[in-house]
């Protein structure tokens, strides 16, 4: 054997020359490991632990999972710990920190007053850009882009197009909802049965039918119908256990649905990751996804091609039912103009579809589940609105009839918007929104230097119970100067109290008659400024008809305590982990 032999280049490796040689590699590589530590912004508080290592707080989303907790709760941990109103997070080598607002009156300071300050910024490029890079939802705000993207949809939310176009589909699929929840209702006989997909399937139908104008015998939850009525011989009584959950037979969502889920999932889930374009980059290849890429293809393609059919068929007749209807519409005449050919078939065309669909169905599926969550929980509540809508529609009480669309278009019902807007608060579907700064900007006091990637957070302090105390002069000029204006802080924000958003009216106003009012303090579900969600108009319509109806219909008995439980989770945004109901028929059909 010849292993006690020294090779001669290991001899020669030790002479003095390679030593220092060795030396300055090591010392490079320690320099190097001190450059990728991550570098606190100075002044602004951390957790000390992250501040030492390579990957700062990523390690921290472990073990928050370890005990339960979801990956978004990371921000709101953080800001727990270092009990600040602004703090700041480590993720990449090398990288640049995270800063983490949590105080409204900044954040609305920032994001409307200062938003020149502020853009998109390359996270939301890769997190969103991944799934979506042609929509507007992924751009810079000064991108040319954006401006011409937003306004190829902008008419989409118009006041006139969601009532004529939108609200009677939504109004349609909802009616088939009640049905389904009516048999299941009687079926269950006073158990809790499970929301969750219900209200998926229910949420899908309504942005699908907005989107494309989905027929009413292709929605889901007709189908869910038709095939629980085969499934589910009527039962006698007694086959029927009489204590915990019911249990009705799964239903399958279709192909277009199965790719949604999927590729928002993909979204996210690159929210947590060091390198979202890398994740988007590996994840693409999995089967699963391929599948939801051209499943996503293929579908939106046909529905483009039938609504262009139509449009040349009916020519100077055609009536839109659908945002795609528009949307073709728009391009063949603008082409036309334009003395090219239609392009009907491209990416920015299916993108903006595709996000009208994803960030329709994703976020109101989410408030859906808390808001039957919450009418099971609130009993109160739940009859003072039952008497709101008996009050607002009392022909339609007195005939023992639903109120049709006309009359619900036409309505105010304080109460109803109220209660929207406290789960809305309360269960907010988001953590928070993140921008960057396009230059050195001063925030709550500190120089956050140029690209420095901010996180405003639309839950805990200001939200969901008192702020931090923060210096006045700390704050900008413009809040300042607006101080009187500002909203601070909702001190009893734990508690469901839709109460806090009505108010009486003001000088003129009808005596006793409450109004609601948005402004009365601290909300950032939507976000603000110029890149505050798009379609919360049509969210609210949509919230609008489908309580109404659900609160006509049903009443919503409280959940037994061993079934009942209000943790969350993430996929992009919070959801419950479990959502179920127990009904009783309110009206007889
Ligand atoms: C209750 C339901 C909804 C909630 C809570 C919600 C919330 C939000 C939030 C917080 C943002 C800002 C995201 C960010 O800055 O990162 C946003 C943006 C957006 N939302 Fe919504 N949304 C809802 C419903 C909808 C619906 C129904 C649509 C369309 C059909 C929609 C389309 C969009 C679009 C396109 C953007 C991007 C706006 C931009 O980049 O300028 N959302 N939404
Ligand atoms: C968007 O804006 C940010 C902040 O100014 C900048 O760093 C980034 O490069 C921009 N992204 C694109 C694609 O222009
Ligand atoms: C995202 O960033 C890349 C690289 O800077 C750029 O090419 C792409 O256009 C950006 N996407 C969007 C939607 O801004
Ligand atoms: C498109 O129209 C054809 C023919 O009417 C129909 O069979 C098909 O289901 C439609 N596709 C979609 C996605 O609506």
């Amino acid at each position: 054997m010849t292993a006690h032999v020294i090779p001669a280049k290991w001899t020669t490796a030790f002479t003095p020359s390679s030593m220092l040689i060795l030396g300055v590699v090591l010392a490079i590589a320690y320099a190097a490991y001190r450059r990728a530590l991550p570098k606190p912004i100075p002044g602004i508080p951390y957790v000390e632990e992250s501040a030492k290592r390579l990957l700062g707080d990523l390690p921290r989303i472990a073990e928050l999972q370890k005990a339960g907790k979801k990956p978004s709760d990371l921000y709101f941990e953080t800001v727990r710990l270092t009990k600040s109103p602004i703090s700041q997070m480590f993720f990449l080598p090398f990288g640049k920190p995270m800063v983490i607002v949590s105080d409204f009156r900044e954040t609305q300071d920032l994001v409307t007053a200062r938003s020149k300050d502020l853009e998109r910024g390359s996270y939301n490029n890769e997190t969103f850009g991944g799934v979506m890079p042609e929509h507007f939802i992924s751009m810079n705000t000064s991108d040319p882009r954006f401006k011409v993207t937003r306004g190829l949809t902008n008419d989409l939310m118009t006041p006139r197009f969601l009532n004529e176009v939108s609200a009677p589909e939504i109004y349609r699929k909802m009616r088939h909802f009640v049905d389904m929840w009516r048999f299941k209702a009687q079926a269950a006989d006073g158990r809790a049965f499970k929301a969750y997909e219900d209200l998926n399937f229910l949420s899908y139908d309504i942005v699908t039918a907005a989107a494309l104008g989905i027929d009413d015998s292709e929605s889901e939850t007709v189908q869910h119908l038709r095939s629980l009525r085969s499934d589910m011989p009527p039962r006698s009584p007694s086959e029927v256990p009489t204590e915990g959950e019911f249990r009705f037979p799964d239903f399958s969502p279709s192909d277009l649905m199965a790719s949604l889920l999927t590729l928002v999932e993909a979204v996210g889930n690159s929210f947590a990751k060091p390198s979202p374009k890398l994740f988007h980059a590996l994840n693409n290849l999995r089967p699963a996804m391929r599948k939801a890429w051209s499943d996503r293809k293929r579908i939106l393609q046909q529905h483009i091609d039938n609504a262009s059919a139509r449009l040349n068929r009916e020519g100077d007749n055609f009536k839109p039912v659908a945002a795609l209807d528009y949307m073709v519409a728009r391009e063949v005449s603008s082409a036309k103009k334009e003395g090219r050919r239609p392009d009907l078939s491209s990416r920015r065309l299916h993108d903006i579809l595709f996000v009208y669909l994803a960030a329709g169905q994703d976020t109101t599926h989410s408030v859906m589940t808390f808001l039957v969550k919450q009418l099971g929980a609130q009993q109160k509540a739940q009859s003072k609105l039952g008497q709101s809508l008996r009050d607002a529609y009392p022909s339609a009480a007195a005939e023992c009839r639903q109120p049709m669309l006309s009359e619900i278009l036409q309505a105010h019902v304080p109460y109803l918007e109220a209660f929207i807007e406290e789960v809305l608060r309360l269960n907010t579907p988001i953590a928070g929104v993140s921008q960057q700064t396009v230059r050195d900007t001063t925030v709550l006091g500190h120089v956050i230097p140029k690209g420095t990637q901010l996180l405003f957070l639309a839950e805990g302090p200001s939200f969901h119970g008192p702020m931090f105390p923060v210096a006045e002069e700390s704050r900008s000029e413009s809040s300042q100067k607006h101080a009187d204006a500002m909203l601070g802080e909702w001190v009893d924000g734990a508690e469901f109290r839709p109460e806090r958003w009505l108010r009486k009216p003001r000088e003129g106003g009808e005596e006793g008659n409450l109004v609601f009012d948005p402004k009365a303090g601290p909300f950032m579900t939507f976000s603000l400024g110029p890149r505050m969600c798009w379609g919360r108009r049509l969210a609210y319509l949509e919230l609008r008809l489908v309580v109404t109806l659900l609160v006509w219909n049903f009443e919503f008995l409280p959940i037994p305590p061993e079934l009942d439980n209000w943790d969350t989770y993430d996929l992009l945004i919070h959801k419950p982990r479990s959502c179920l109901v127990r009904l009783s028929s309110a009206l007889e059909a």
